[in-house]
């Protein structure tokens, strides 16, 4: 099999192609014949070695991926080969809440991931694809589109009528953006320049704040609402963004959390007003089934930013980290 590992961390790491021998499904588990993969910022923090969770040295990279059932081994009943996949992001929590213990497994990660072209998984840590999309599109939605629905859906749900704000054109803010327009909600979105503010509204968000003019973007968030602020926010963007988001957020309003909060302290005094702040780590096998029924039924098709050649990984990675993307980054076959 051909992958990508990564050997050592650090800024300066990158992810160096090997072939070694195909692996073979054992029992309960299923071979997988990857087809397209994506990345996300987490990707960068582990080759940077800034991830909370160790990564494994040697590790094949990656949580995001798509593919077909090359081989089953013993006993699995989920799968047959031929059908079209994708794993959760951690590979042990089906449903219910998640511990410790499940969320230190991940692939690409403590476990190898998706930079290869054959994965071996447990077939519980499996779902199947929405039949409409390619491999290039299902591929983006184990991270970011799982993180945006348990956003949306994991604590206040969206109703029809309310306001969801999103922070950037990150994959995790662009799945928000397409999942809240499906629940009937009015979609805000601040960005950093005019050209990500037209692509946000050509992909339906209703307002864009352009923040490099309006660096108060919070305000002109709360004119958009009458003054009411935003039912729900969707903070991708943590320490720095969140007390505009606080500011920007209804009385009653939930924000989910995404971002870690990184270094430094949050106000208290922020904390006075009243709002929900719930932290979301991407979410279940469950969680990824609930989403993909909804995709399937809405036809929704995830906002692809760029498709890259397997061999070419490195300069996915490089794209990614220029941060002019708009939705996902992907490398297929
Ligand atoms: N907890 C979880 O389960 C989970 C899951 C996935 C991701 N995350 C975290 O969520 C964050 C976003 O990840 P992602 O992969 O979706 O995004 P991403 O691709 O890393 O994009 C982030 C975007 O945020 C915007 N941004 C950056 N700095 C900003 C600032 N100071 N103020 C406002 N906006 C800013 C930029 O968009 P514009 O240029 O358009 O403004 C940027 O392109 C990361 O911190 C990631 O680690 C957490």
């Amino acid at each position: 099999m051909k992958a990508f590992h990564l050997d050592s961390f650090g800024e300066s790491a990158r992810a160096m192609p090997r072939e070694t021998a195909d692996p073979a499904p054992a029992a309960g588990e299923v071979l997988i014949r990857v087809r397209a993969r994506s990345l996300n910022f987490r990707d960068l923090l582990i080759a940077r070695g800034l991830y909370p969770v160790p990564a494994r040295a040697g590790v094949i990279p990656l949580s995001d991926g798509a593919g077909e059932v090359a081989a089953v081994g013993a006993g699995v009943t989920r799968f047959a080969v031929g059908d079209l996949v994708s794993a959760a992001y951690f590979p042990r929590w089906i449903d219910g809440p998640l511990s410790m213990d499940l969320a230190v497994e991940q692939f690409g990660c403590t476990r190898d991931g998706m930079l290869a072209d054959l994965v071996v998984a447990s077939e519980q840590s499996l779902v199947k694809i929405p039949t409409h999309l390619s491999f290039a599109e299902a591929a983006t939605l184990p991270c970011a589109g799982v993180t945006a629905w348990s956003a949306l859906v994991g604590g206040h749900r969206v109703q029809p009528g309310q306001s969801v704000l999103i922070i950037g054109t990150g994959g995790v803010a662009m799945f928000a953006a397409q999942f809240a327009r499906m629940m009937g909600a009015r979609v805000i979105a601040v960005t950093s320049s005019e050209d990500k503010a037209k692509r946000l509204l050509g992909l339906g968000v209703h307002e864009v704040v352009n923040r490099s003019d309006n660096p108060d973007w919070e305000r002109n968030v709360r004119a958009l609402t009458g003054g009411r602020g935003v039912d729900h926010i969707v903070e991708t963007g943590a320490l720095e963004t969140l007390p505009r988001s606080i500011a920007a957020a209804a009385s009653g309003a939930e924000i989910a959390l995404v971002a870690a909060l990184g270094a430094g302290a949050l106000d208290p005094r922020l904390l006075g007003g009243l709002i929900t702040i719930r932290r979301v780590y991407v979410g279940s096998r469950s969680a990824f089934e609930q989403m993909n029924r909804a995709i399937e039924l809405h036809a929704l098709r995830p906002a692809v930013d760029r498709v890259f050649p397997f061999a070419e990984a490195g300069a996915a990675y490089a794209h990614f980290s220029a941060k002019q993307h708009v939705g996902k980054v992907v490398i297929a076959d």
